[in-house]
């Protein structure tokens, strides 16, 4: 007798960054962050999991690699969800003593700065929720793995509200407006180098926690008004005034990672590169017609609406010809059917 489940979730892609936690355990945030839910159809996490009685033991595969699912934010959720499934009873006490088996694969780079594991965690922890038959709010459960995965839990724009209970019960991601709203904003993702990024993103926030003199400011006094600028941007679908918030918080927290001692160097030359370029052409055109933000990493997410899908494709092939042919992946933020590799 097995039982399987298995889901597919998005990545996500920050207008407002989450840099910095309040408690590292339970993954809570110092500040409220933004983000727009890519389509699953492009880039995802697909993730299958499968208890049975003669599991001998739980099992992690990544993109095909066994794995050490003793890793604490693995373990964090997988106890989390057994302990509820326990107070819930939503399963027999035999079914919870039998082992899990988890397999989880991306269909783009990992860890190269592209939120591989928001999709991840998120697809793990809604496929392990089905799986225990547990009844909570799942994008909790999916920031215990990956702060910035609670926002892959839903389509749209979605906000994570930082929250202020000591135990992140308030913590949590709400949905801004849904995947139908703003049919017309596109992502574009420059794929600058798709290796393993230096400095992870955790240990990034504990390096910049700890040492960077500008990481109070932002949280304190930048981002809270940011944030919610960004929301009415959002809703009103303002995109000059959504541009200008996307890549004046992206240099933000660029600059605090550069003043962490030692300091978090996540841009190159071709990110910056992108960044003048980008510049360069908004100023050209009168207005924002496009918002470059960078994750921990140097690929360049560049938003912009539809209709300059094209125009941005032939500006980037300009500048950068020799890797047309795989630098550029056109992806939806949200429902975007076509691709253009
Ligand atoms: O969720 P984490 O621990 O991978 O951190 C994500 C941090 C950024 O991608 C840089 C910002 C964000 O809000 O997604």
């Amino acid at each position: 007798m097995s039982d399987i489940i298995t889901v597919v979730a998005p990545v996500n892609i920050a207008v407002i960054k989450y840099w910095g936690k309040r408690d590292a355990k339970l993954n809570i945030p110092l500040n409220d962050s933004v983000s727009g839910t890519l389509d699953a159809k492009v880039m995802c996490a697909k993730t299958s999991v499968c208890v049975r009685p003669d599991f001998e033991e739980d099992r992690l595969w990544l993109n095909g690699e066994n794995v050490s699912i003793y890793k604490e934010n693995f373990q964090k959720c997988l106890n989390k969800i057994r302990i509820l499934a326990k107070e819930q009873k939503s399963r027999d006490e035999k079914f919870l003593t039998w082992k899990v088996h988890i397999c989880s694969e991306n269909n783009f780079p990992t860890a190269a700065g592209l939120a591989s594991s928001a999709a991840g965690f998120a697809c793990l922890v809604t496929a392990l929720s089905k799986l225990y038959g547990v009844q909570t709010d799942v994008s909790a459960l999916a920031r215990l793995g990956s702060g910035s995965a609670c926002r892959s839990v839903y389509g749209g724009f979605v906000r994570w509200h930082a929250g202020s209970n000591p135990d992140g019960s308030d913590s949590i991601a709400k949905q801004v407006v849904d995947s139908s709203y703003w049919p017309e904003m596109k992502v574009l993702i420059l794929v600058v180098a798709d290796n393993k990024k230096s400095t992870s993103s955790t240990k990034g926030m504990i390096i910049t926690a700890k040492t960077s003199e500008l990481i109070d400011h932002r949280c304190r006094v930048t981002v809270p008004s940011r944030v919610e600028k960004m929301c009415e941007a959002i809703k009103r679908k303002d995109f000059p005034t959504f541009a200008e918030l996307t890549m004046k918080d992206s240099n933000e927290f660029h600059a605090v990672c550069l003043s962490s001692y030692p300091p978090c160097v996540y841009l190159t030359d071709v990110s910056n590169k992108i960044i003048e370029i980008i510049h360069r052409y908004n100023e050209m055109r009168g207005s924002p017609k496009v918002a470059y933000t960078f994750d921990a990493g140097p690929n360049a997410c560049l938003y912009l609406l539809e209709e300059e899908v094209p125009k941005v494709i032939s500006l980037i092939k300009y500048f950068f010809p020799s890797s047309s042919e795989t630098f550029i992946k056109g992806l939806p933020c949200p429902d975007l059917k076509e691709e253009f590799t």
